[in-house]
């Protein structure tokens, strides 16, 4: 088996040891070179993974030097490799979030990791709070672009990265080919682990953001460092603080997600299939 993997278009100086000692193993623990492809399943899109198809292997991030195990209920933790149409693709069952408090670095490990398993497609998944009050529970949501709210650069020296399009519009609208309704928002990315407060969902609102969650703009922003093309895809698990008068709980992320796993892994699949 050929070890040797083929990071495009990555400067090599933001590849760091770490992410090509895990991409490494992940070539031995998957029994090929090179993925085509990296997925990260967020909250609530766990039970899509069954639908993106049999994984070629499977094995616990644990296993891979550099991950630990999310710390998030409703994350499994685990790695696939599936072959979709001759394409290979690395799935994360979860990802490490900010609000752990580990660092930048090891939020973004995973996409360094994906960028020299030779992945060039990066696709963020998401569970997420809505602003747009037509978007009910089980709504996915291309994300055409972010606003960093963390406070916190994920890039180290002076890289200095454009981010027009960091969402790639060539991957939207192969999105739209497959579903043509799929809106599209602005996610804010919250440092979290608390829910917003309405207050800070009308600044949300004013400052041009439609959707707020706890990763991903962080993780894309080091995809694009990286030269990888970024879909972003938000599932709506409930309405932003204070829209629906109800509290907000993270078992109702879950549930939504549960309950929205057909169609999103349905999605997936078929935009996979395109990319
Ligand atoms: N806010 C932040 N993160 C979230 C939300 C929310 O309303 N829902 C799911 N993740």
């Amino acid at each position: 088996m050929n070890l040797i993997n083929t990071p495009v278009n990555a400067p090599t100086d933001l590849l760091n040891a770490a992410a090509l000692e895990s991409a490494t193993a992940i070539a031995t623990l998957a029994g090929i070179g090179k993925h085509d492809i990296a997925i990260v399943l967020g909250s609530g899109w766990v039970p899509a993974a069954e639908m993106i198809g049999a994984p070629a292997a499977e094995f616990d991030m644990t296993e891979v030097p550099h991950f630990s195990a999310p710390g998030v209920l409703g994350h499994s933790g685990k790695i696939r490799s599936v072959d979709i149409n001759g394409k290979r693709v690395l799935v994360f069952l979860g990802r490490t979030h900010f609000y752990e408090g580990k660092g930048v670095d090891a939020v973004t490990h995973l996409v360094r990791t994906a960028a020299a398993a030779g992945c060039e497609t990066m696709i963020l998944t998401n569970g997420c709070g809505g602003l747009n009050p037509e978007w009910s529970p089980g709504t996915p949501v291309l994300i055409k672009d972010h606003i960093n709210f963390t406070g916190n650069s994920p890039l180290h020296g002076a890289h200095f990265v454009d981010l027009t399009d960091l969402y790639s519009s060539r991957l939207r609208a192969m999105c739209h080919e497959v579903e043509p309704t799929l809106p599209e928002g602005v996610y804010v990315q919250f440092p979290g682990p608390m829910f917003e407060t309405p207050a800070e969902i009308t600044m949300v609102r004013n400052m041009g953001g439609t959707l707020v969650g706890m990763s991903t703009a962080l993780e894309a922003i080091v995809a694009r460092s990286l030269g990888m093309e970024i879909l972003g895809i938000s599932l709506v698990t409930n309405l932003a603080a204070g829209m629906s008068g109800e509290p907000l709980n993270h078992e109702e992320v879950l549930q939504a997600g549960k309950d929205a796993a057909v169609r999103m892994g349905d999605l997936l699949a078929k935009i996979i299939a395109k990319i």
